[in-house]
């Protein structure tokens, strides 16, 4: 397909005016200017086109969120479908809608192993979180314990924008701009194998780190923290997969002191890392999960945060707080959840998520293969196709690129070269492509990657 072109936008207005009345989101506004970001314009299936057409392979599923892939014709239908019936009814108490109704009712079947029974919808990550965070906080007042508020997460967390996502998020250029934040939200250390200060070995340091939370617990004390909240995998903080006993420690230390355990599957929902749920990859069952991304893979906005018996139970009690003073106007927007319906009969008829367990399985051999072949890669580390890269300046040393240094800029802009788009995060390369990848998607990605590489070291 040729450029894009209509009566009124030819592509050059488009170059033109780029980031000329856009503020992008998590950049400076005058690198958007002197460096205008690539506009995609089309999309099918694993690959994206630019306004000028040129193709690329989409390695990181729009924002960890094109799970199905792009321009998927059931999803497309399920949308007109609705939009023929309505387009928008509310969701606050007294009225709803049907699409939201269904995906409620998935949506709980799909967590049944995790007990979840009661969903929560909003408009994406960031709103799940901050539900999961007011939820918290009632749901102690509710059971008579007011001072249970402290919210306790890890550094490179990331989890969202909103003022209590972000106070919880532990990565700094996120914080720094907007402090001062919100009052109790504590960070503790990530169980981040390859840059720690105590140990190469996996059990030992998810023993370390699940001890951290239980002293700081301790410290804070008990009465006064009413959750832990964390990523199953770390992703916008460097794609950092806990060891093998860290969740399960965690949820004893929660249960040791009644602390509510939320995970934040937002990326890892839905198939991602090869489980259906990024904590089943453990057989951990949260007390609160917060969803968005994989749910609808971005054709329509869409949050939602779903909790367990123990805490909707305390919402069964009469209380002058029992009434949820919280929502969205478009909390459980009907095109968005028909669009949820859509792609989770795709997600669970194509078994994406043991595609992912297997695609990414050889994504993650790839890799390795492409680190015998650049000093560059300091680490490989992924869990189904959630696979990250950390490049440094010396291998042996560890030693990290300063935070200004063009690396990620060239390596990025030489893949978009060759065809393919990759993120880069504080020293990272992210790869999350769609979860329809296949093995030739990877030797494909496998290329660009090395050919991005090669010339990130030659310039
Ligand atoms: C783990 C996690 N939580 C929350 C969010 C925020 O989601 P949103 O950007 O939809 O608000 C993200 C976004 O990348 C995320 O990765």
């Amino acid at each position: 397909m040729g450029p894009i072109l209509s009566e009124d936008f030819s592509v050059n207005f488009l170059k033109a005016h780029n980031a000329r009345h856009v503020w992008h989101p998590m950049g400076d506004p005058k690198i958007s200017e002197s460096d205008p970001p690539l506009i995609v314009a089309r999309g099918e299936g694993v690959y994206v086109y630019d306004a000028d057409g040129k193709r690329y392979l989409d390695c990181v599923a729009g924002l960890w969120n094109v799970n199905v892939g792009h321009g998927r014709p059931e999803i497309k239908q399920a949308i007109v479908a609705q939009l023929d019936r309505i387009a928008y009814y509310s969701t606050f108490q007294g009225t709803t809608n049907p699409p939201s109704i269904m995906l409620s009712h998935l949506l709980t079947e799909m967590m049944k192993p995790e007990a979840m029974t009661k969903v929560f919808f909003s408009s994406g990550g960031s709103d799940a979180n901050e539900t999961a965070f007011k939820i918290a906080r009632q749901y102690w007042k509710l059971e008579g314990k007011a001072d249970r508020t402290k919210i306790i997460s890890l550094k490179y967390g990331y989890h969202g924008v909103h003022f209590g996502g972000m106070s919880a998020t532990g990565t700094p250029p996120h914080r720094l701009a907007y402090e001062p934040l919100v009052p109790g939200f504590l960070h503790i250390d990530s169980p981040y194998l390859y840059r720690n200060p105590w140990t190469g070995d996996a059990s030992e340091l998810g023993r370390i780190c699940a001890a951290e939370l239980e002293r700081t617990i301790q410290f804070q004390g008990p009465d006064t923290v009413a959750a832990f909240i964390a990523e199953p995998v770390q992703g916008a903080g460097g794609v950092i997969v806990p060891p093998d006993n860290y969740w399960p420690l965690v949820r004893q230390v929660c249960d040791r002191y009644g602390v509510l355990l939320i995970a934040d599957e937002v990326v890892t929902g839905f198939g991602r890392t090869g489980h259906l749920f990024g904590s089943r990859g453990w057989d951990v069952k949260p007390d609160i999960m917060c969803l968005a991304k994989g749910i609808n893979s971005g054709y329509v906005p869409l949050g939602a945060t779903a909790v367990n018996e123990r805490v909707e139970s305390a919402w069964k009690r009469d209380h002058p707080l029992a009434a949820i003073m919280h929502g969205y106007t478009y909390s459980g927007h009907p095109l968005a959840c028909a669009a949820a319906l859509a792609c989770q009969k795709i997600v669970l008829d194509e078994d994406l998520p043991g595609n992912a367990a297997r695609t990414g399985a050889y994504f993650r051999k790839r890799l390795d293969d492409l680190a015998t072949r650049h000093e560059l890669i300091g680490d490989v580390r992924g869990k189904g196709l959630m696979l990250g890269l950390e490049i440094v300046k010396n291998r042996k040393t560890k030693e990290a690129f300063a935070p200004n240094d063009p690396i990620g800029k060239r390596i990025t802009q030489a893949a978009l070269e060759a065809g393919g788009i990759i993120r880069w995060a504080a020293g990272k390369i992210i790869l999350s492509p769609p979860l329809v990848f296949t093995p030739a998607h990877v030797d494909e990605a496998f290329e660009i990657l090395d050919q991005a590489l090669q010339s990130a070291r030659r310039t």
